[in-house]
């Protein structure tokens, strides 16, 4: 079995290790543009020894936004904003990725920092939000949105497939769909938010149309020879999490069959009552077991902070890649602090050059 720093190679991409910087959003763009921020993020998330950077979700339309802060990619302006990102990340070594999704019934909220919840009625800054019925996410997101109409549903279908075009065109070599987090595509999915009573709703099958129909169209447009992959909320942790998981895994499999190459593994979020159980590495036994009944190399996030921890996850085969979020906020160099604690005493497996020459010369720690 491989360890934490081989490298990982999905159709014409190879990951110089089996660390990706998970998709984050930044709140930090204005009219969906990236700002001064994002650059010396994302590079900082590369330079630091990631393999894969997915750049935070960002939305494809702009009423799918979860904040005004959030970064989209539906016009030119900011696709040519995303440009010096991709070169960034790319010459550090990091193989640059996106997540490009639309958050539905959660969209138009404050920022996290400013209160996390819907915007006011009456709040300028705020927009309608639309999702599959008139279910409201509940907690501090109690918007009812507007029922998507079929014209709705094909409009979202062609600005996933115009956003992946522009993701394509200015350089990013690893597409996310965001199909999980209670967002649009997980709503679809999700009985918690969907009640519609035509092709798209219902069954299981019909509630993974939409997903379906959208990584379809994306497909065709998405090189065959870059990643086209989805994160996507397999559990809700909400009582009846078996069926859950065995829809999810049938719809995984569909997803295979319209090109999917790789599953990141998540929850569904769709519920404000679920009672998850946070811990260490959670969700990578359920991780593994999509990854062994679908078929498809796969990753999960959440809580995997420990070197040994996330090599052993690699080497046990429950992953091909380990998603961090947070470690990676509190230190973008977490893989080269990660490959000393294993004893990789060779910064250039994981650093590039202008940082890794001077550390194997002169560390003296
Ligand atoms: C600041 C922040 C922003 C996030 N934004 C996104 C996002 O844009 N898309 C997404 O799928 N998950 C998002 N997440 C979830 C992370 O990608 C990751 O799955 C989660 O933080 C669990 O991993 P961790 O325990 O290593 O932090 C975000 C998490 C954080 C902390």
């Amino acid at each position: 079995m491989p360890s934490l720093f081989d490298p990982f190679t999905l159709k014409g991409v190879t990951l110089r290790n089996r660390i990706a910087a998970s998709p984050m959003c930044q709140y930090s763009a204005v009219d969906g543009v990236p700002t001064d921020w994002h650059l010396p993020h994302y590079a900082g998330l590369a330079r630091g020894g990631a393999g894969l950077v997915v750049v935070e979700a960002t939305a494809v339309a702009p009423e799918g936004r979860i904040t005004p802060g959030c970064a989209g990619l539906w016009n030119d302006v900011q696709a040519e904003a995303f440009r010096p990102i991709v070169a960034a990340i790319a010459a550090a070594g990091a193989v640059p990725g996106i997540q490009i999704g639309h958050a539905g019934r959660k969209a138009s909220a404050n920022r996290p920092w400013e209160g996390d919840d819907h915007m006011a009625e009456g709040d300028a800054r705020g927009w309608p939000t639309i999702a599959p019925s008139a279910i409201a996410f509940g907690g501090g997101l109690p918007k009812v949105p507007r029922v998507m109409t079929k014209d709705d549903i094909l409009r979202v279908r062609q600005d996933f497939v115009a956003t992946a075009k522009r993701a394509r065109d200015v350089g990013f070599q690893w597409l996310m769909l965001h199909f999980a987090h209670g967002y649009l595509g997980q709503s679809f999915f999700s009985p918690h938010s969907n009640r519609r009573d035509d092709e798209f709703g219902g069954s299981a099958e019909n509630r993974g149309r939409f997903l379906v129909e959208t990584l379809a169209a994306v497909r065709e447009v998405w090189p065959s020879d870059r990643p086209l992959t989805a994160r996507f909320g397999v559990i809700e942790f909400d009582g009846r999490d078996e069926q859950t998981l065995a829809e999810s895994i049938d719809l995984v499999r569909r997803f295979k069959a319209e090109g999917l190459d790789f599953i990141d593994v998540s929850v569904g979020f769709s519920t404000p009552t679920a009672a998850i159980p946070w811990g260490p590495a959670f969700l990578a036994p359920i991780a593994e077991r999509v990854r062994r009944e679908t078929g498809l190399p796969g990753s999960t996030s959440w809580y995997i902070s420990e070197a040994e921890q996330a090599d052993g996850l690699i080497r046990d085969g429950k992953v091909d890649l380990v998603m961090l979020g947070r470690p990676l906020l509190a230190n973008p160099h977490w893989p080269y602090a990660a490959a000393l604690k294993l004893g990789l005493d060779k910064p250039s497996w994981v650093l590039p050059a202008p940082y890794a020459h001077w550390l194997e010369r002169y560390r003296t720690a």
